[in-house]
């Protein structure tokens, strides 16, 4: 089996922005998809929606649509995606500002983003991010979303595994940003311009450990891992940019929603699992980081556990959960397995799949199927 990364990094509309791999296959959601139709599901949902893999892929093929996520930014990336513009509009808006670009007084949202550009590439980057203040309100999204991925290009942070600066200097003439900008958003509209906007995509800033709608027919979604991913860290720059966090206070608040699957999530006050087998399998956690570890993954348990809870009581048919297994302090953390077991306490039917190797050696990625109860 071949090791996957994340597929749709090509893909049309996709590729506006992804985040890492996930286990979504393009063959997957066709199964999802196909499987939707047969039993007439209309309500799509996906509690942990990311850069928006299952927003994209249902809107296309009509079927009405709730993405939730804790993170802000995975909003204003799938809103980019997901709503259609007139794009000649904010084309011909865009270029005639360019011309006036250089005279506007950069809007730096955040003062932690100095340490993450160069003087010049901040000043460069301010003025654009001036410019979407000005812009419509439709059309900030993908303004934005094209701002985050020329901002990452040209930045000092490196995105894994730590949070360390590149040692080599990033550095680039406002010029070749601009121009960079403007390509970036040309390649995205023309994505956008083949994109079928048939279904309706409707989006939530949420926790779904707390919050799932009234009625969930399907599910479609790769949760958080237990794998010690933090995706606040991973949106750091885009979130500070687009104004939707000002520091590490705002940061560190945004990690507190997550489901606790890094340590950097956990906290002192989030509870933690009492089921006596999650427990042991968490005693068995080595090293010198075993502390961090076995906290973040009884709280990660515990947050899943209440996600499951929700979904219980509102599941009518069918929720598919891609999941990867983990190794932690030298322990084997079949992640799959004891979420298939939590869900089945609530009274759900739960089976798994093997998908395929992951991306990382000797990691796995199952398919978790969870059925309505009755
Ligand atoms: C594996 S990613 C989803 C990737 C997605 N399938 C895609 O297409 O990119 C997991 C997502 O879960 C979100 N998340 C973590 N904790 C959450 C919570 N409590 N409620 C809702 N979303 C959460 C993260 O912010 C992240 O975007």
């Amino acid at each position: 089996m071949p090791a996957q990364a994340n597929p749709w990094r090509s893909v049309a509309v996709h590729r506006i922005g992804v985040y890492t791999e996930h286990g979504l296959s393009p063959g997957l959601v066709e199964e999802f998809m196909k499987a939707v139709r047969e039993v007439g599901c209309r309500n799509i949902v996906d509690p942990f929606v990311g850069s928006g893999v299952v927003a994209v892929e249902a809107q296309k093929r009509c079927l009405p649509f709730l993405g939730i996520d804790a993170d802000p930014w995975s909003l204003i990336l799938v809103a980019a995606k997901t709503r259609p513009l007139d794009y000649n509009a904010l084309l011909d808006w865009t270029l005639e500002r360019f011309g006036s670009l250089e005279e506007l007084e950069p809007l730096v949202p955040s003062p932690r983003l100095e340490q993450y550009h160069t003087p010049m590439v901040l000043a460069a980057l301010g003025r654009l991010r001036r410019l979407i203040e000005e812009a419509a309100q439709e059309w900030r999204p993908l303004l934005l979303a094209v701002l985050g991925r020329v901002a990452a290009e040209y930045s000092l942070l490196r995105r894994s595994p730590a949070p360390r600066l590149r040692r080599r200097r990033v550095e680039a003439a406002p010029h070749a940003i601009y121009r960079d900008f403007v390509d970036t958003l040309r390649r995205a509209i023309g994505d956008l311009r083949g994109h079928k906007f048939c279904g309706p995509v409707d989006l939530v800033w949420g926790d779904s450990t707390a919050w799932l709608p009234g009625r969930v027919c399907g599910v479609l979604t790769s949760p958080p891992f237990a794998n010690n991913l933090d995706y606040v860290r991973h949106t750091m720059l885009e979130l500070l940019w687009a104004g939707l966090a000002r520091g590490s206070r705002d940061l560190g608040w945004l990690r507190s929603i997550q489901v606790p699957a890094c340590e950097a999530a956990a906290r002192a006050w989030k509870l933690e699992t009492r089921h006596p087998w999650l427990q042991s399998l968490a005693a068995r956690i080595g090293g010198s980081r075993a502390h961090g570890y076995r906290r973040f993954l009884l709280q990660y348990f515990h947050a899943m556990d209440k996600h499951f809870e929700l979904l219980a009581e509102r599941l009518e048919w069918q929720a598919w959960y891609t999941v990867g297994d983990s190794f932690l302090g030298g322990a084997y953390i079949p992640v799959h397995e004891a979420l298939a077991r939590l869900a089945r306490e609530h009274g759900l039917g739960a089976e798994t799949r093997l998908l395929g190797e992951r991306f990382r050696p000797g990691r796995r990625l199952y398919l978790l199927i969870l059925h309505a109860s009755g």
